[in-house]
């Protein structure tokens, strides 16, 4: 097993890449505090591309409570293992001011009704910060030759929609792959939040699934959804506070009628669900289509 190489600066980022010269590049940025989530996000980059780099940086301008920001967990030695067992060549490691040097941005990518909605509503100015970061960052890792490809996982798929949709509106040089959720044995979808979860609010959490599972069982049967059924499973976990969960359109992540019609699912759909689970807030989706 290799050890990644360590790229703290932006020069030492781009001196790595410009020394491996590779013929194909896939980028996975990430917060740290990395689980198997990102592991599969990692392999996935390894089979498809010649270098693999990472980025471990917990972007402040995406939270909006700065304790959030404060809990979040940061553990650069257990991630750099998990990373080398996956195969990662570099890990992008910086400071803040290493990213933020010039000052919190001046110019700022504005994320629209898309980035208002859902995660956005909870948190405001969440995906206005999220883009400004990814927007950097791959700048930073782009090889400027060769093939260029960087990994999002489908956990967050708000995220991805948005990703999506600023990689087209501003013709970034990027292909982008949405890597479908990892989850525990049990269901959970897995998170770097989970680490802050007890025992029994881990157990609670499963309704996250549960109720995916009941609506998602439903399209596939070309059933009407009737999705207050799966928001009744919430009632009856006092340790889960449903903030949403809805079926949206995937590419514009409008609500879709068949939320409150008695006819049967047909289409594509994407269910949304966030709770917060004591102090936790968590997310979680699937696609749908029949
Ligand atoms: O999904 C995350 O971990 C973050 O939002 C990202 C994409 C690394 C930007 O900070």
């Amino acid at each position: 097993m290799k050890t990644p190489k360590i790229c703290k600066t932006r020069q030492e980022l781009k001196a790595a890449i410009a020394e491996a010269n590779p013929r194909s590049l896939g980028f996975v940025p990430t917060m740290g505090a990395l689980h198997q989530g990102h592991g599969s996000l990692f392999r996935i980059a390894r089979e498809e591309n010649e270098l693999v780099v990472i980025s471990i940086f917990v972007n402040e301008l995406q939270f909006n409570d700065a304790g959030d920001y404060a809990r979040y967990p940061r553990q650069l030695q257990a991630d750099v293992q998990l990373a080398a067992e996956a195969g990662v060549d570099i890990i992008f490691a910086p400071e803040a001011q290493e990213i933020y040097h010039a000052g919190l941005p001046l110019i700022k990518l504005a994320s629209g009704r898309m980035g208002e909605l859902y995660e956005g509503a909870s948190r405001p100015g969440h995906f206005d910060g999220m883009l400004a970061v990814v927007s950097k960052l791959l700048h930073l890792a782009d090889p400027r030759q060769g093939a260029y490809r960087a990994y999002f996982g489908q956990k967050d798929a708000q995220q991805v929609v948005l990703i999506r949709r600023m990689v087209a509106d501003l013709d970034y040089p990027v292909e982008l792959r949405s890597v479908p959720i990892v989850r525990s044995e049990k269901g959970l979808a897995l998170s770097s939040r989970n680490a802050l979860l007890s025992e029994a609010e881990k157990e609670a959490a499963m309704v996250l699934h549960r109720s995916i599972q009941l609506i998602a069982d439903r399209a596939a049967n070309h059933e009407p959804l009737n999705i207050e059924d799966a928001i009744g499973l919430f009632q009856m976990e006092p340790l889960v506070q449903l903030d949403y969960f809805t079926v949206v359109d995937p590419n514009t992540l409008e609500e879709l009628a068949f939320n409150c019609q008695d006819t049967p699912f047909t289409g594509e759909g994407l269910i949304l669900v966030a709770a917060t689970v004591g102090k936790v807030r968590l997310i979680d989706n699937q696609p749908i289509s029949a």
